[in-house]
């Protein structure tokens, strides 16, 4: 049996890790406790939007550290109403409220919508949500998720999101009863596979929600924060969603969150969402650090600009090795391999020295940090390149 040489026993078991512990990191580079260096095109599943140890984030954190890290979420802190003014402004909703997660988030948006159903239209309550979809691991999170294998586990789990199929218009028409109050999708399937939704059935979908009077809620806790080249994924269908999950990112690896909503579908009455880390002054002055960088001028243009680089450079490797195509937007992508060989891939690059994952049997996923240079895209390839031809035989 393999005697790992790391000593977890006091881990509670949730998932397999490599026997690699990580000590260090700068920007897109990572240190584990032998001195081996990796380069990190997963940055912490998307969430290290600047990087390991970005000095702006370090700095803003440090100093906050020291001045005020939360009155309690009962009282307001000036960190807290000038990150929200400061989100608000770039977004297209008008008010906001942190979580420490994106699944907090997104069950915020569940029980907006579902305050919004009892408030304007008759109690309705279910949230059509699609096959394939990832929205988190809170058991509401779950259900409204379309992850094969989740249907049955942990039962019962909350009711009420039927399934549509992504980019199908007519199957989403086809569960909408009296009972439906809203649609929510990810304008990017991420832990799906990164599968972008069609700009087109997004403006369509939006279309077809307003007529309805339903409610469009997009999760954009993976797809936002500029992954993938504008700073929400929803602006390339130039759509404006009334519920707006956002995460990730956003607290460039500090834990942080929000839910956002059109100022019409703001409906809870004091007391009926909250939570005790909800916008500490620690995590807004983390999120602001992040976002200023973000909104500076041609930052996003940058990341639009290495996300092409990226598909341009690995394509031709990829297709010379019998592979598929790179998809996705900016720099949230993925490697289509067309064979279910990304396990053996993920491994031979870590060997290798370069972080990937997989978060499906056939698709290699690449998010690295939205400050990624072309140096270091071209190392990516180039081991990549080297585990795919493993891996091919
Ligand atoms: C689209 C989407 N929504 C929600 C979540 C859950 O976020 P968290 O893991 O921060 O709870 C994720 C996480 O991957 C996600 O990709």
């Amino acid at each position: 049996m393999h005697q790992s040489p790391v000593d977890s026993s006091a881990l509670l078991e949730i998932t397999v890790r490599p026997d690699v512990v990580f000590v260090s990191g700068q920007g897109s580079w990572l240190t584990d406790s032998q001195g081996k260096v990796y380069l990190d095109f997963i940055q912490g599943w998307a969430v290290n939007s600047l990087g390991h140890a970005p000095a702006v984030l370090a700095r803003a954190i440090a100093e906050q550290a020291q001045r005020l890290i939360t009155p309690s979420p009962a009282y307001y802190s000036d960190k807290l109403l000038e990150f929200a003014g400061r989100l608000v402004a770039a977004t297209p909703v008008d008010k906001v409220f942190f979580t420490n997660s994106g699944a907090e988030a997104v069950e915020g948006a569940v029980k907006l919508a579902r305050k919004w159903g009892q408030v304007h239209k008759n109690g309705a309550y279910e949230i059509i949500t699609f096959r394939n979809a990832f929205h988190g691991r809170t058991l509401t999170c779950m259900a409204a998720s379309g992850k094969a294998g989740w249907d049955a586990l942990f039962e019962p789990k909350t009711p009420g999101f039927p399934k549509a199929v992504y980019n199908d218009l007519e199957s989403v028409a086809r569960l909408v009863t009296d009972r439906t109050v809203a649609v929510m999708l990810e304008p990017v399937q991420g832990e799906g596979g990164v599968i972008p939704a069609d700009d087109d059935f997004l403006r369509e979908l939006r279309r077809f929600t307003q007529e309805r009077g339903l409610l469009l809620i997009l999760d954009e806790v993976q797809s936002g924060m500029g992954r993938t080249g504008k700073l929400f994924g929803h602006q390339h269908a130039g759509i404006v969603p009334d519920i707006l999950t956002m995460g990730k990112g956003i607290g460039g690896g500090f834990p942080l969150a929000a839910m956002g909503c059109r100022a019409e579908v703001s409906c809870f009455a004091p007391g009926e969402q909250g939570g005790t880390y909800n916008g500490n002054a620690l995590a807004c002055a983390a999120g602001l650090a992040v976002l200023e960088t973000l909104l500076a001028p041609g930052f996003l243009d940058a990341v639009e600009a290495a996300g092409t680089y990226l598909r341009e450079r690995l394509d031709p490797v990829a297709q010379g090795l019998g592979y598929g195509r790179v998809r996705g937007r900016g720099l949230l992508l993925a490697l289509a391999l067309g064979c279910d060989r990304a396990a053996a891939v993920v491994e031979g690059c870590r060997e290798r020295g370069l972080l990937v994952n997989n978060t499906r049997p056939d698709a290699i996923r690449l998010t690295p940090a939205l400050t990624v240079s072309q140096t270091e895209i071209d190392q990516c390839v180039a081991i990549l390149g080297e585990a795919l031809a493993a891996a091919a035989g």
